[in-house]
């Protein structure tokens, strides 16, 4: 069968599944929805129909920031998270976006570094994960 990836704009609160099952299946349900959430822009990575990775972008102003991205388990290292990154970078520039930032897990950190994310001194402990908050400048 050929593969057909899709990505567009989705509601919020269909990241919810996706960012639990994949980042937090052993908190509550509720923990992964963000008080921000009706405020971002959202997408959703269709593979063969089925939505299989979302991640979330925020902005204030020029500055933007991108929350729980995330691909099926079952999916990963497919190249998908790549066209995930790919496709709100461009929307980033669309936006004339002067930067983008997350808080990303430390074992996340080699994947962000392809993009041309580098590290800042930034770091945290947070629900059993050590983050460093990385950023790219447009
Ligand atoms: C991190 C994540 C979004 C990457 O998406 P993906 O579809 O697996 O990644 P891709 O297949 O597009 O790219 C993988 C590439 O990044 C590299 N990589 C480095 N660290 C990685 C990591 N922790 N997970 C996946 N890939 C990683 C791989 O070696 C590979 O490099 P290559 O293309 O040179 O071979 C995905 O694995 C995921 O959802 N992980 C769990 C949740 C998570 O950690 N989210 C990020 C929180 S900051």
């Amino acid at each position: 069968m050929e593969t057909l990836i899709q990505i567009e704009q989705i509601f919020p609160s269909l990241t919810w599944r996706i960012r639990h099952e994949v980042m937090y299946p052993d908190m509550p349900f509720d923990s992964v929805k963000l008080k921000d959430d009706f405020d971002g822009v959202h997408f959703g990575l269709y593979l063969n129909h089925k939505l299989t990775g979302v991640v979330s972008l925020f902005h204030q102003g020029d500055v933007y920031q991108f929350r729980k991205l995330a691909i099926l388990n079952e999916a990963q290292k497919m190249g998908l998270g790549s066209k995930l990154m790919e496709y709100i970078l461009d929307f980033c520039k669309i936006q004339k976006a002067t930067e983008l930032w997350c808080n990303a897990r430390v074992n996340a950190k080699e994947f962000y570094f392809k993009f041309g994310f580098h590290e800042t001194k930034d770091t945290f402990f947070k629900d059993g994960y050590d983050f460093v908050i990385m950023e790219l400048k447009f």
